[in-house]
């Protein structure tokens, strides 16, 4: 399988709304909008936009659509295909990423060749708060996220078309933008390379836990980082067991799959030496079966996807080092089933952490913890200066938020803040929980230095507190992604499956370090 399959790029074309030459012409639409700039595209469809308004068939509700031939042989397109973009007023950035991603599943469904989005009155909006290049930025990553392929298993007639070719038009609707065509081709650029390495991530979640052993997922993931130009590093079981990290090790001893640790480092010449180090560290189990703790068989399919916190690190890592990121960035990925078997670690056994500290096992699923614990420690010895660690980690955060909000724990304050201000602009919605050391008491061991559950109240905060302990006092951030990075529900914007959650922050993430302190 190739890591990355190459994709067109997505074009900027300016031209006037006729001579736009495309299958399908998408524009958004507002509740309410009069047809004022849009009485010629109403013409040409023989007055059928007016009609459909006036009739109320379309309305504009967000996501809502409303396809039509273009009948005026004078036009260039085929079809347009009006999104709803519901109230003007509470349009962002957020929204428009959501109504790319509709207009292009509408085009992969009719499978229509090539769609063209075009910018409108209201957007951009002058004095709203993203700019056009922003904008331009979030229309790409959402028509690339429709480019993913969730079935990539079934052999019979695919569900959606190939995806379409891609173009965002600025035409005579909108005014000349003061922004220069540099800088708008590379914003649409940088939308589509975090569009692809988004899907990536989500191709790798969606992989079942029979083709992706931890072995094969470092085998993908390094493939995948170092063509991106990182430099990808795979420790295998005895580079592993040298290094002590008996969480990691512990956790492995059910399987017959040995474990891995990746390893990715990005490392900009120009990075001065006492500059900071985002340390990215993720989950990576690829089947989570409860081990001898074993889970109930209902549902436990989905628990192949237990290392989307270790696939949204890795295609971070490729897009960090393919943007370029300014600051020296380490991923740190630690990877293994946790199964039941002879070998297995039980309740009660107890286990010693590479940094030294014990942890006596109450509850063998709770092994996400175990695994990053020793996987933070290792970022910090590699120089991370600063830490987040994304992980599917407990069935308690999605009780706590659903499956909107990624729950985002950490400390101090304003590193937490950093992170989740990133995520709200790249369309990773997360909300605090806090990490109080007054929870650490359920954590309290007879025999050890702490234990890795603390039971059902607070589990998301409790499982926190855990990974706080390898975080040696740095800035960190913990993003709890277990409701967030499967979509249960079909959206409009989101099928059924892997969401790619996290790919965007990261990256992002390492663009920010100036606001650091
Ligand atoms: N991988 C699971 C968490 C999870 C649950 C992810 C649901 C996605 C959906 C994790 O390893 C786990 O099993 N956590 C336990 C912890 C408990 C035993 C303290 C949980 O949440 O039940
Ligand atoms: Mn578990
Ligand atoms: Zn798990």
């Amino acid at each position: 399988m190739p890591s990355a399959t190459p994709t067109l790029p997505i074009t900027i074309v300016t031209a006037p709304l006729h001579a736009v030459d495309a299958d399908l012409l998408v524009i958004p639409w507002f509740e309410g909008d009069a047809l004022g700039r849009f009485s010629d595209l109403d013409r040409a469809t023989g007055s059928e936009v007016s009609r459909a308004l006036a009739a109320r068939e379309f309305a504009a509700k967000p996501f809502e659509l409303f396809v039509t031939p273009i009948v005026d042989r004078a036009w260039n397109a085929r079809r347009v295909a009006l999104v709803g973009a519901g109230r003007e007023s509470a349009f962002d950035g957020g929204l428009a990423r959501k109504l790319a991603t509709v207009a292009a599943f509408a085009a992969r469904q009719r499978r229509i060749g090539s769609l063209a989005f075009v910018l409108r009155p209201g957007l951009p909006d002058p004095s709203g708060d993203i700019d056009v290049a922003g904008l331009l930025q979030s229309l790409s990553e959402g028509l690339t996220l429709a480019e993913f392929d969730g079935a990539s298993y079934k052999s019979g007639e695919a569900a959606l078309g190939a995806p379409p070719r891609l173009s965002i038009v600025k035409s005579d609707l909108i005014d000349a933008s003061p922004e220069s065509a540099p800088r708008l081709e590379g914003a649409v650029a940088r939308g589509r390379l975090l569009g692809e390495c988004s899907n990536l991530a989500r191709q790798l979640a969606n992989e079942p836990g029979n083709t992706l052993t931890p072995r094969e997922f470092a085998a993908r993931a390094g493939a995948i980082v170092s063509e991106g130009g990182a430099a990808v590093e795979i420790l295998d079981e005895h580079q592993i067991a040298a290094l002590n990290m008996g969480l990691l090790l512990g956790v492995a001893r059910g399987s017959s799959e040995p474990p891995r640790l990746m390893v990715f480092r990005h490392n900009p010449p120009g990075a001065p030496a006492n500059g900071p180090v985002l340390g990215l560290v993720g989950k990576g189990i690829t089947f989570d079966t409860g081990g001898i703790s074993i889970k109930p068989a209902d549902g436990m399919e989905r628990m192949k996807d237990d290392m989307a916190g270790g696939a949204a690190v890795a295609c971070a890592m490729r897009a960090i080092a393919k943007l370029g990121a300014p600051i020296r960035v380490v991923g740190v990925v630690p990877s293994t089933e946790n199964m039941p078997g002879g070998r297995a670690i039980k309740p009660g056994d107890i286990l010693k952490s590479a940094e030294g500290k014990t942890v006596e096992v109450i509850n063998t699923d709770a092994e996400g913890r175990l695994i990053l614990g020793d996987g933070l420690w290792y970022a910090r010895q590699l120089g991370a200066t600063h830490l987040v660690d994304v992980a599917t980690l407990t069935g308690a955060i999605v009780v706590a938020l659903g499956k909107w909000t990624t729950g985002v724990f950490g400390t101090p304050d304003w590193w937490v803040e950093q992170v989740r201000r990133v995520g709200d602009r790249a369309g990773d919605r997360m909300w605090p929980l806090p990490v109080d050391p007054d929870y650490f008491d359920q954590l309290k061991s007879e025999i050890a230095d702490f234990t890795n559950t603390g039971g059902r109240p607070g589990g998301a905060i409790t499982a926190a507190l855990f990974l706080k302990e390898f975080t040696g006092g740095l800035p960190w951030a913990h993003l709890d992604i277990a409701g967030t990075a499967w979509a249960e529900e079909a959206r409009p914007y989101l099928p059924k499956g892997p969401s790619g959650v996290a790919v965007r922050t990261l990256t992002e993430l390492a663009f920010t370090s100036d606001t650091w302190k």
